[in-house]
């Protein structure tokens, strides 16, 4: 595997940040402008980012995102000492295209998220979370909607990819390191016709 597999293979979401480094500003403007060179259906480029780091701010986003999903785990690093400490939200821009952008915010989000970890910055993708407070807080014009937010920071926890052996649900083990199952790719790559291995 090259350098650019290993990147993506060992990226993970993080949900507890480190606060004791911050995140270059630059390196989010670096972020946002490689986002913008993600594919772009019919290439339309609806796509807008702010770049979010004031501490007062980051609080009001972080009591925002609405954690409480299928997996409880996600629930046990909603606490706002390890919070992130930068945002990236995604915006759309409404008068370009409205709906069939969610593939561009796809690539977009993992274009950021790759880079950030090549710089050993870990990031968290947040869809599940309070559009209209957001959208407030941000000072979203009506021609615009908040897609979803990266968090960004240092990681204060691991994650490990483990063989799924009983559903895709992750869990915590005793040290705080999610134990994510990943599909065998095996399992899921056919060869010409699908069942053909
Ligand atoms: C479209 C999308 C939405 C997501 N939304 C959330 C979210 O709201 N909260 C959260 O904690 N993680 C969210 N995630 C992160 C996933 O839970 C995470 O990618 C998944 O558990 C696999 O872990 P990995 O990124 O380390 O491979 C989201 C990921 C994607 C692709």
């Amino acid at each position: 595997m090259n350098a650019v597999g290993e990147i993506i293979a060992s990226r993970r979401t993080i949900r507890k940040f480190n606060h004791a480094k911050d995140v270059p500003l630059d390196e989010m403007k670096e972020m946002a402008h490689l986002a913008s060179l993600c594919p772009s259906r019919m290439n339309d480029q609806p796509l807008e980012y702010v770049l979010i780091k004031d501490p007062e701010l980051c609080e009001q986003v972080f009591a925002n995102i609405l954690w409480g999903t299928r997996n409880k785990v996600n629930t046990a690093f909603a606490d706002p000492v390890f919070a992130p400490n930068s945002y990236i939200a995604m915006l759309v821009n409404r008068t370009i295209r409205d709906v069939g952008y969610e593939y561009d915010a796809g690539a977009a989000a993992q274009n950021i998220m790759l880079y950030a970890h090549s710089l050993d910055i870990e990031s968290v993708f947040l869809h599940c979370i309070n559009r209209v407070a957001l959208s407030q807080l941000l000072s979203v014009p009506e021609t615009h909607k908040v897609d979803s937010l990266i968090g960004l920071g240092y990681p204060a926890h691991t994650s490990t990819v483990v063989p799924v052996t009983n559903g895709t649900v992750y869990s915590l083990d005793a040290g705080q390191n999610i134990l994510l199952p990943k599909r065998d790719p095996d399992s899921i790559t056919h060869h010409n016709r699908y069942g053909a291995k």
